[in-house]
């Protein structure tokens, strides 16, 4: 079991796009053994795009039901942990398999809310941990997309992961961001996780024919070699998955550049999880 958030104060940076075809990745690895444990992908941001995607895209609305409900996540973190009964969902990645991803029903209000009801509770950033300790186990793998924030919706992410991975996307300011979410994460670990690992480090949305990113990365392989994970491109056939409500691997096939990206990405996760 390892749960593992995606993090960046910083907007845009492929947190979402990651998350999806991470937990997508895995529950296809996952159905390939004898005994296998669903993928649940928790998305704790109030824009929802996660949990958009995962129910069908921006294209159609079937995502409605999911983040207009009655009984929810967001209330359910709030009111007490553990009752995660009935709102456990089946999402539709990936869509060529028959193990889905599991995904909690929510509701974008309550998440819009989610900051300030945290804060009127006592130990704000450790609701989630309490919220997951019982139900944890039931799952192989669960993937916790974020907001881009450094606020106490990601700080309960943190303090409820095993591991924590960290898209930038290289450019002149990337590395000043990476060294403010290492000192939050080296806080987390101080204050409430100790065990909280970086997993690694995620040059996302890639132009190698920019001079800048190029030197960002040298830089990123100079400072943080051990901790870099293969590259994202940035390729329209990303973006056009993630619109139409498709993981890369349903999306397209092992000849294009998008699927090889995202798969040599989940291959690296796993083998750094096992190592
Ligand atoms: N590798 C990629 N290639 C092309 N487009 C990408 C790639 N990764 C992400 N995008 C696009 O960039 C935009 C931002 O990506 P995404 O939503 O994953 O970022 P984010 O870090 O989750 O953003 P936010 O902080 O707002 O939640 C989206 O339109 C997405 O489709
Ligand atoms: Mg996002």
């Amino acid at each position: 079991m390892a749960i593992i958030s995606l993090i960046n104060r910083k907007g845009g940076v492929g947190k979402s796009t990651i998350s999806i075809n991470l937990a997508a990745g895995l529950a296809t690895y996952e159905s390939r053994k004898p005994e296998s444990k669903p993928v649940l992908l928790i998305d704790m941001d109030d824009q929802l795009s996660a949990t958009i995607t995962a129910m069908g895209g921006g294209l159609d609305d079937q995502f409605v039901p999911i983040i207009t409900a009655e009984n929810n996540f967001p209330s359910a973190l709030i009111n007490g942990f553990g009752a995660s009964e009935g709102i456990v969902e089946d999402s539709l990645l990936p869509r060529k398999r028959e193990k889905k991803v599991k995904i909690f029903k929510t509701n974008k209000a309550r998440m819009e809310n989610l900051e300030a009801e945290l804060k009127t509770r006592e130990e704000p950033e450790l609701q989630l941990t309490y919220y997951l300790e019982p139900i944890k186990n039931d799952y192989a793998y669960i993937i916790i997309d974020n907001p881009p924030s450094a606020g106490i919706v990601p700080m309960n992410s943190l303090v409820a992961s095993t591991h924590v991975l960290i898209p930038i996307e290289p450019d002149g300011l990337s590395l000043i961001g990476l060294a403010d979410i290492l000192r939050m994460i080296e806080s987390i670990r101080k204050n409430f996780n100790p065990e909280l690992k970086i997993l690694g480090i995620i040059p996302s949305r890639y132009r190698m024919v920019r001079r800048q990113s190029r030197d960002v990365i040298e830089d990123l392989e100079r400072l943080y070699g051990h901790l870099l994970l293969p590259y994202v491109k940035d390729l329209a056939e990303i973006s056009a998955a993630t619109t139409a409500g498709y993981d890369i691997f349903s999306f397209t096939n092992e000849k294009s550049q998008a699927y090889r990206c995202i798969s040599n990405l989940v291959d690296a996760v796993l083998g750094k999880l096992e190592a």
